[in-house]
């Protein structure tokens, strides 16, 4: 749970979702679900073109960089939790239908996407049909079935699938913004198969001072301006944003959000901006 609440304060205007009070510590707000899940509402139509520009056109390689540590099989059975857009889902699914050898052997809902914002879905969708479309006249006969690939409303801490039902279960970008990542990290255990992979990608601090001060101060200074006007945001996601990446949750153990449930390190690859954490389950 969070660690300290705040008092049940009303949202100021309509329309905002975060204030430089509540900016303080954005993990303790009582009610942090729900003013995540305003957030992204609003921010959902931009949300791409914003990740593309002030990532610099990086954010799709790092997810191409957690795909390939995910080791796909075949058979593997993907759930992608927090997909937003579906950027990963996608990534996942393309591998997927490569290492199938072109969808020859489709089997159900090999990867599902699922979100707890609504609005974020339909956008997913969207970007897999024309995905589908692009690559059905590039490089397939056959089209794949559209329920190779999900996207579902729900959220990370009661996920609805069975226990030990997936092989692989992603969260890129997401932890830090679910409101009890503890609760969420005994459900990927839950429904992670023994063997199964839990790939968790976030911003990390560049550990050089100079480095890091530009770092902050872009994240800090530029974004949330240029991010705003792009988005025509009135949340204030694109300052809860960078100060969520700030205080983030520390992990207890040296290892991972939760050492101590069966979920253990296998491999990492941190890098100054970003961290991959994969992990397996015991
Ligand atoms: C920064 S976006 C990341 C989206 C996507 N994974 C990506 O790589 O671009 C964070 C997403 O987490 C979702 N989210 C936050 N808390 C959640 C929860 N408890 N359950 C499901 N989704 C959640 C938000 O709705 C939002 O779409």
């Amino acid at each position: 749970m969070p660690t300290a609440e705040s008092s049940p304060q009303p949202i100021n205007s309509p329309e905002t979702a975060w204030d430089s009070q509540l900016l303080q510590n954005p993990h303790a707000v009582a009610d942090k679900r729900r003013r995540v899940q305003r957030m992204f509402a609003a921010i959902a139509p931009s949300y791409d073109l914003n990740n593309r520009l002030h990532s610099l056109w990086m954010d799709q390689r790092w997810r191409r960089k957690a795909v390939k540590l995910a080791g796909l099989k075949p058979s593997d059975r993907v759930i992608d939790v927090a997909c937003g857009t579906g950027d990963l889902s996608l990534q996942f699914y393309f591998e997927c239908a490569v290492a199938n050898g072109r969808v020859a052997t489709p089997k159900a809902q090999r990867v599902i996407g699922i979100d707890f914002t609504y609005e974020m879905l339909p956008l997913a969708r969207e970007k897999f049909r024309a995905i589908a479309e692009n690559w059905r006249y590039h490089y397939i006969s056959a089209s794949p079935r559209s329920n190779d690939l999900s996207f579902i409303n729900g959220d990370a801490q009661a996920l609805p699938f069975s226990d030990q039902s997936a092989d692989v279960l992603s969260i890129a970008f997401g932890i830090r913004n679910v409101a009890d990542p503890a609760a969420a990290i005994r459900e990927f255990h839950r429904v992670l198969r023994p063997g199964g992979r839990l790939i968790i990608l976030e911003f990390s601090l560049p550990t050089n001072s100079i480095l890091r001060g530009l770092y902050n101060f872009y994240f800090r200074k530029i974004l949330p301006r240029t991010a705003t006007l792009i988005s025509g945001d009135k949340t204030g996601a694109y300052k809860y944003l960078p100060e969520s990446r700030l205080h983030v949750h520390r992990p207890r153990g040296d290892d991972g959000h939760d050492a101590g449930r069966g979920v253990c390190r296998r491999r990492a690859a941190p890098d100054d901006l970003w961290r991959l954490r994969v992990l397996s389950r015991g």
